[in-house]
């Protein structure tokens, strides 16, 4: 029986998902701990670290009962019967696989703590995605500081998209648990899948062997970029021949072979998630030989950045060729609506582009702090396709080209353009006549995810650019334009 679990890293992974854990499973005692003492206080207070809708309630429900942060990683890993490890895996930036490969650092400190403070075996869980055959990796350090105590290590790799992580987390589509095929693996996989049989429907728990766990997680994040990919590489064809993205999505999307989610023409995806598994993806299929596939994914990021930068583009061109001294406002920052993560966020890429054309930014997103912002678009760029050369465009005083503020009628007060980077909600429902009165003419929009009503932004009297869209009309009559 499973009386305590810990989770070493208190992220957008560990957090949400221990928390949802300890609500289904009031019998168990869940702890949460890092090594970020700002952090684990976050998580102690009123404001959360993270922003998820819903996710107030949960922690609220539970903490203090059976669900506990802390800082003392070692005394709760010390009595757990279950470790996931949920630590940051970033991208290499420099070394052997520079650009490609998983930085595994932080995993394997915590694996060698966990062989140290150890006094009672333990099923040690790879919860934050790792590289095929990490497992084996982490097997081998447990196993050879173990002093005679056993080790199973399982593969649970986390499908929770951010934004919907406790809906994701209620109700997933599938949960998957990947072990040893020995008795010792099968025992240890029946027990995290007893703890997840709380709330889920077990036909909805796949076991498998902990290869196919691990590469599964790379190959739906994979295959869920790649409709994203095609999809904007469609948008590209349409803006050139007046064929309608959003029409073309649901023609396509309406076979039941293809399905009609995740087909939304975007400025780009972004996301903590993607690009760094498809790197590891491509960098595993080098590693093994495999250089036709390797290419084929790499396809997919290369899209994604030309989509950002044919948007960048799009509103330099459109606004005459020359975005100096305008100001530009730029509406949403986050890689998605509901969340204030801003990791690989096509934002920065966009900012980044037109501050290098001398417009000048002012910024607003509701969960983004500003702080935040200005250290995204401050830091150099890593070029994964160079990883030898951090890209280092910022030149000095470029970011007091950046306003960040606090409404969306400030941004726009007195722009040529505005660009809507997230789709968040509450700019569908902005009033724009207010805006377009307030802003320099010809007024431009530039719609990077297709949530404003753009026949109605017409009317009003904007010029109009929607991913994916026929060219608005008075665009068409400027050759120079388009
Ligand atoms: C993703 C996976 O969905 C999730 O299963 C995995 O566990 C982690 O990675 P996440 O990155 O949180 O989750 O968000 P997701 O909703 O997948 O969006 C990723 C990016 O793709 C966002 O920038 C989003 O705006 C973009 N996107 C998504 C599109 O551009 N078009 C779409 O149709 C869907
Ligand atoms: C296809 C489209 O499915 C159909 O909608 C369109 O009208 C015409 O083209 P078809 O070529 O007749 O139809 O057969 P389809 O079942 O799509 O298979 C095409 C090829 O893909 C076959 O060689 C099939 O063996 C292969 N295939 C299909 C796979 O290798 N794996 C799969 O999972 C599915
Ligand atoms: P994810 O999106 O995968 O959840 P995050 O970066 O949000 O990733 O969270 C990872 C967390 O893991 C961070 O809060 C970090 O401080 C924590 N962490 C990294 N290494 C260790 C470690 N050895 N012990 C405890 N916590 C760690």
């Amino acid at each position: 029986m499973v009386k305590k679990i810990c989770c070493i890293g208190a992220g957008y992974v560990g957090g949400p998902t221990m928390a949802v854990m300890a609500l289904k499973c009031p019998e168990i005692e869940v702890s949460v701990v890092d090594i970020s003492e700002p952090r684990i206080n976050a998580w102690n207070s009123d404001k959360l670290p993270i922003y998820e809708p819903g996710l107030d309630d949960v922690v609220k429900q539970c903490r203090g009962k059976n669900l506990f942060f802390s800082t003392d990683v070692e005394k709760h890993v010390f009595e757990s019967d279950i470790v996931f490890v949920s630590v940051n895996t970033p991208t290499k930036t420099q070394g052997l696989g520079a650009g490609k490969a998983a930085d595994l650092t932080y995993w394997e400190s915590a694996a060698r703590m966990i062989a140290d403070v150890s006094k009672s075996s333990k099923i040690v869980v790879e919860k934050s995605t790792v590289p095929v055959r990490t497992a084996e990796a982490i097997e081998k350090i447990l196993t050879h500081n173990s002093k005679g105590i056993e080790f199973q290590i399982l593969s649970n790799p986390e499908f929770l998209a951010e934004g919907t992580a406790v809906k994701d987390l209620y109700n997933p589509d599938r949960v998957l648990i990947g072990g040893r095929e020995n008795a010792a693996g099968e025992k240890a996989v029946q027990a995290l899948r007893d703890v997840y049989a709380h709330w889920v429907p077990v036909e909805r728990i796949i076991c498998t062997n902990l290869w196919s766990a691990e590469l599964s997680k790379l190959a739906a994040n994979a295959f869920l970029a790649q409709r994203i990919s095609s999809v904007n590489a469609m948008s590209a064809l349409c803006e050139a021949t007046g064929a309608d993205i959003t029409q073309v999505a649901h023609a396509v999307g309406t076979d039941t072979r293809i399905g009609p989610k995740f087909l939304n023409a975007s400025v780009g995806f972004g996301g903590s998630c993607f690009q760094k598994d498809i790197l590891n993806l491509i960098y595993i299929c080098e590693c093994n030989g495999l250089p036709e596939a390797a290419n084929y994914w790499k396809q997919v990021i290369k899209v994604n950045d030309y989509q950002k930068t044919r948007f960048a583009n799009r509103v330099v061109s459109s606004m005459f060729n020359t975005v100096s001294g305008k100001k530009v406002a730029i509406l949403g920052f986050a890689f998605k609506k509901d969340t204030g993560d801003t990791r690989e966020t096509p934002a920065i890429d966009v900012c980044n582009r037109l501050v290098a054309d001398k417009a000048k930014l002012s910024i607003y997103d509701p969960q983004v702090l500003e702080e935040q912002i200005r250290k995204d678009l401050s830091m150099a760029r890593f070029d994964w396709d160079h990883p030898v050369s951090l890209q280092q465009i910022k030149a000095e005083g470029m970011l007091e080209q950046v306003s960040v503020v606090s409404d969306a009628y400030e941004a726009t007060k007195d722009a040529h353009g505005i660009c809507v980077l997230t789709e968040w909600d509450e700019f569908k429902s902005l009033d724009f006549k207010r805006i377009f009165e307030s802003m320099r003419k010809p007024a431009f929009v530039f719609d990077g995810r297709n949530v404003v009503d753009a026949v109605k932004l017409r009317e009003i009297g904007f010029i109009v650019y929607s991913i994916g869209k026929p060219l608005d009309s008075w665009l068409k009559n400027i050759p120079s334009a388009a």
